[in-house]
């Protein structure tokens, strides 16, 4: 049986075991598994010896707490304040759009799931989304057709 031990294992070995390391490891976890359980969020919690609620709260502030298996491409589009002044609104209305689904759901396919999150750090170059661990910057509707469209042919 798959042990979720072995890979919050190989993540600390790859990424270290500082705090700083808490991310990565998450993303890591949610690359492989599209979302977090109670205990792959125990067993990193463990390995970089934090609290289980430090985890916790990392990754329901960056909403990697999917409490379902999602698409196989998960957008998050940032909703904190500097993308929400430059255009976020339309970024996730073309999205929206695009993917003929609304924030929270995933397409029939199971392609895409469609999510917001809180800042994943590039304001400088708001408006910004994430595609699994990839992030896609200084966004307008354009680019977004272009960039669902290129994981719809992948
Ligand atoms: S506010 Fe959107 S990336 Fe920081």
């Amino acid at each position: 049986m798959y042990q979720v031990g072995n890979l919050v294992k190989e993540l600390t070995n790859k990424h270290g075991r500082s705090r700083a390391s808490l991310m990565p490891i998450l993303q890591g976890i949610v690359e492989k598994h599209n979302y977090l359980t109670d205990e792959a969020m125990v067993e990193v919690a463990k390995e970089l010896e934090i609290s289980a609620a430090e985890v916790y709260g990392t990754a329901s502030f960056y909403s990697f707490l999917d409490t379902k298996p999602r698409g196989k491409y998960v957008i998050r589009v940032c909703k904190t304040i500097t993308c929400s002044m430059k255009g976020k609104n339309e970024i996730l209305q073309t999205l929206e759009d695009m993917l003929k689904i609304r924030v929270g759901e995933t397409t029939s396919d199971m392609m895409f799931s469609l999510l917001e999150t809180n800042c994943i750090g590039w304001c400088h170059k708001a408006p910004a989304i994430l595609i699994n661990e990839m992030p896609y910057t200084e966004l307008t509707p354009e680019k977004v057709v272009e960039i669902i469209k290129s994981y719809m042919q992948k």
